[in-house]
């Protein structure tokens, strides 16, 4: 496989994490082309994106041009000429090969098919398809408009090529990426996931408030948001699933979701996204 010039961009999935990644694309000077195949989904997404890209425009971090760059496409069909493709669809193993599947049929013979599955095997997400070579990580953190970190994985089968080129992508949409290996969790979920739930059992062994337990993360530890705000944020269906997927593979009991969230998962307290977590939004 020879390296690729990347100068148009596909995007599946246009929910948070789809929509941050095409903000990205069209802030750094890329054709972005953002699909999803529920009309709403796709329209919601759009609207993100663009006003994500004002507020960037207003503070003179994009391009005024930049938001011309964006297309909304409803068809899969239509990213045929996208010499990079990112999925960011639901954290489902089986929803991610079929699309893989399809999208080998779609693209160029040389085009990178990345995803950004938090928690999922890379390599496993890769044997939807013929030429897995192309298919490498990139794993983004949310907000992803605004963390610089992203995470260039490298499956199995991955190429050099494709790799260094995903590696090369994420310097020009102005991240820090870093290199790793197709492990559970890759690197920061492999540490933040077991230490997120760390802090939510802390929540009942020592019968804190959300509210204090955020203070004593921010201004105890220094992070720059507390733990409750950040799986609210995250959003806690999210990292139930992360946790859940990271436990199976590694059997660590800190990698367990505590009871708590999940049942908040199960009663559709999602954090930010459903309006009620462990705060509430208007
Ligand atoms: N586009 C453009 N601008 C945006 C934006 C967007 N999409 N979203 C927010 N902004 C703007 C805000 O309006 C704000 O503008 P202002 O300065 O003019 O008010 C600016 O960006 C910064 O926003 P904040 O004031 O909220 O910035 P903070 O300094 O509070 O930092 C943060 C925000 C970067 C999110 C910081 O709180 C942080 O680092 N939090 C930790 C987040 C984290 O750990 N994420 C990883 C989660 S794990 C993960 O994603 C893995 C996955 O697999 C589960």
């Amino acid at each position: 496989m020879s390296a690729v010039a990347v100068r148009r961009i596909g995007v599946v999935g246009a929910g948070t994490m789809g929509a941050g990644i095409a903000q990205l694309g069209c802030a750094a000077g890329f054709r972005t082309l953002l699909h999803d195949p529920l009309p709403e989904a796709l329209e919601a997404g759009e609207r993100r994106v663009r006003g994500g890209l004002d507020r960037w425009v207003a503070k003179g971090r994009a391009d005024s041009a930049a938001a011309d760059l964006l297309g909304t496409v409803a068809a899969l069909d239509d990213l045929a000429g996208c010499e990079l493709v990112i999925e960011a669809i639901v954290e489902d193993l089986d929803a991610k090969l079929a699309l893989f599947a399809e999208l080998e049929g779609i693209v160029r013979a040389d085009t990178i098919l990345a995803t950004n599955t938090s928690a999922l095997s890379v390599t496993e997400i890769a044997s939807a398809v013929e030429t897995p070579e192309r298919v490498v990580g990139m794993h983004f953190f949310n907000p992803a408009p605004l963390m610089p970190l992203v995470e260039i994985v490298r499956a199995e089968l991955s190429s050099d090529e494709a790799v260094e080129a995903a590696f090369r992508f994420g310097e020009r949409l102005g991240k820090r990426p870093i290199r790793c290996h197709d492990t559970p969790g890759f690197v920061v979920n492999r540490v933040l996931i077991p230490l997120l739930n760390d802090c939510l059992r802390v929540l009942d062994e020592a019968r804190v408030s959300p509210e204090d337990l955020d203070a004593a993360m921010t201004a105890g530890a220094g992070w720059p948001m507390g733990p409750c705000t950040l799986v609210d944020l995250v959003g806690i269906d999210v990292h139930v699933h992360a946790s859940e997927a990271l436990y199976e593979k590694l059997r660590e009991p800190r990698m367990a979701p505590p009871p708590r969230i999940v049942s908040m998962r199960n009663a559709g307290l999602l954090g930010r996204k459903s309006g009620r977590g462990f705060y509430s939004y208007d």
